[in-house]
């Protein structure tokens, strides 16, 4: 079995989304009530992925493809979307870009998911791996990420791959009021 990271393409719109619900499930269940879990990822046919795509033209996502041997489609089986820095901290979602963020110098990872039947299995870290590359190589100097305080796992996981803490903290009222925690590391 081969995992192959590349950019996404809109027709990846409905197994993206497939991954984000399973995930949300898996490591959000006891964190975010079950109603709202299920309400921001309804089933749907890509809709609101393909939606995200358009109204946010600076986004690169990538996909992790497993190229999982015997019959069958190759399966998109995690994502990770990325870009400039969104200023979380002063307004309300969808947020305005950080003049940092504007001037290409702070980069964000707004989103990371791997299907919960393919964890520890390296998918993530091949991911990460991909992103720094990319943040590097289009010249920003720093990457932060938002994490929900009480997903130890993602935390962890973001610790081990060289993100910090800085502090920050925010509060996520569209999810049930849940803080989040801001995390930041060199984008090389
Ligand atoms: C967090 C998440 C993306 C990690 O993905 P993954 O595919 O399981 O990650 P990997 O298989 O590459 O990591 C395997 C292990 O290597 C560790 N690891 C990852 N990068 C590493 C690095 N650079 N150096 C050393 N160890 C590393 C991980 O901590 C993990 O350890 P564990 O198995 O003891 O937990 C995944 O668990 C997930 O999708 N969680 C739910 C969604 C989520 O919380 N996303 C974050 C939203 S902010």
């Amino acid at each position: 079995m081969v995992v192959t990271i590349r950019a996404a393409r809109i027709g990846d719109a409905a197994a993206i989304a497939a991954v984000q619900r399973a995930s949300w499930f898996a490591a959000y269940e006891g964190i975010i009530a079950h109603d709202i879990i299920d309400e921001f990822t309804a089933p749907d046919d890509g809709a609101r992925m393909r939606q995200t795509f358009r109204a946010r033209p600076w986004q690169h996502t990538i996909v992790a493809v497993a190229d999982v041997a015997g019959p069958g489609p190759a399966a998109i089986i995690g994502y990770a979307s990325f870009g400039p820095e969104r200023d979380v901290l002063h307004g309300s979602w969808p947020y305005e870009l950080t003049s940092a963020g504007v001037a290409g110098q702070v980069a964000e990872l707004y989103a990371f998911y791997t299907d919960p039947g393919w964890w520890s299995t390296g998918t993530g870290r091949a991911l990460m791996e991909r992103v720094l590359r990319d943040t590097a190589r289009l010249d920003f100097a720093e990457i932060v990420l938002w994490v929900l305080e009480k997903n130890a796992r993602a935390r962890r996981f973001y610790e081990r791959a060289g993100f910090t803490a800085d502090g920050a903290v925010n509060m996520i009222d569209g999810l049930g009021g849940v803080p989040e925690v801001r995390y930041r590391r060199a984008a090389s």
